[in-house]
């Protein structure tokens, strides 16, 4: 697809989805839409935060565990990488992996893998690199010089924390199939935990997390033509027992009516938009989890803290 029509798919993705989501008794919009420009370069800031604990606590885990990493894997495996943004956690794989057959980045930017490309063949001059411009919750379609070999997945950041359960067992089987016969997947996974830790991770005190929520009515005023007051909405976020996840809202603080390409979209006062959750996991509801994908716990590594799971899992269906 070239970059033009992936950018009007997007477009009109959004605006199906913000015209849907706020017509809905729970108002809601996906959050795969807060990473336009600001939101990646907001999101890139929550992760140097002191509250937010994932992203450091994930590379420290794989900086201490990655060669029995590399032992448990086994030479000879094409390491793909699932979406782009965490080269710093690739390097730290293919540092301690020294007989990989060859390095495939998946994404759908081709800005963003052409990125990841130059840096690691800078880094990595003997590494063999396939990149693939594709969105992996669908198909697909790997280059010939890289079918014959084993594939490596790895998929870290706890992004799968921000799926439904069944649209997590949805993509944990996609990427099975991706993967293949001899499949394995390594996968981060941010554990469940006090809520004294977890809410002020997704509610810091320089106010990020707020901004990169908030950020999305900024983008459907810019995108969709849009009337948000931003002053006149809140972020608030809470911890879901039932459910064992984050929950990040913009709630209405007054009575109002907002326009978004002509349709009137009315706010009740304290009425929410449900934008974005992040579900936290036990290391065995984790493994249930990925058994209804298909896949088997060959083995995993958790933190002297107890914070974050890195995850190896194995193909059971051949
Ligand atoms: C990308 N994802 C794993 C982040 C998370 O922790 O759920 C997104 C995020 N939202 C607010 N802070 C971080």
């Amino acid at each position: 697809m070239n970059t033009k029509t992936a950018e009007s798919d997007q477009h009109a993705e959004f605006e199906q989805a913000v015209m849907t989501g706020l017509s809905l008794p729970q108002k809601s919009i996906p959050c795969r839409f807060l990473y336009d420009e600001r939101g990646s370069d907001l999101f890139e800031q929550i992760t140097q935060l002191d509250e937010y604990y994932p992203t450091r606590t994930e590379v420290a885990l794989l900086n201490a565990v990655r060669y029995d990493i590399a032992q448990a894997v086994g030479p000879g495996v094409a390491l793909v990488e699932l979406g782009s943004g965490s080269s710093t956690k690739t390097e730290i794989l293919i540092e301690s992996m020294s007989d990989l057959a060859a390095y495939v980045p998946i994404e759908i930017s081709e800005t963003a893998l052409a990125g990841a490309t130059a840096k690691l063949s800078k880094k990595f001059p003997d590494l063999r690199i396939f990149p693939v411009s594709a969105d992996f919750s669908n198909t697909v379609t790997f280059p010939e010089e890289v079918r014959q070999f084993p594939k490596f997945g790895f998929f870290p950041g706890s992004t799968i924390g921000n799926f439904e359960t069944d649209d997590a067992i949805g993509l944990l089987a996609t990427l099975r199939r991706i993967l293949g016969e001899n499949g394995l997947l390594l996968i981060g996974v941010d554990l469940d935990k006090s809520t004294d830790i977890l809410l002020p991770a997704y509610d810091d005190a320089k106010n990020v997390t707020a901004e990169f929520i908030m950020n999305i009515l900024t983008r459907i005023n810019r995108e969709l033509d849009g009337n948000f007051d931003r002053s006149r909405f809140s972020y608030v976020v809470q911890y879901n027992e039932q459910f064992s996840r984050v929950e990040m809202y913009i709630q209405s603080d007054a009575d109002q009516t907002v326009e978004v390409r002509g349709t009137e979209f009315f706010f009740k006062k304290s009425e929410r938009i449900f934008v974005e959750f992040s579900h936290k996991y036990s290391v065995e509801g984790f493994k249930n989890l990925a058994n209804n994908a298909g896949w088997r716990s060959r083995d995993y590594w958790i933190d002297g803290d107890n914070l974050f799971s890195i995850h190896l899992l194995e193909n059971t269906l051949k």
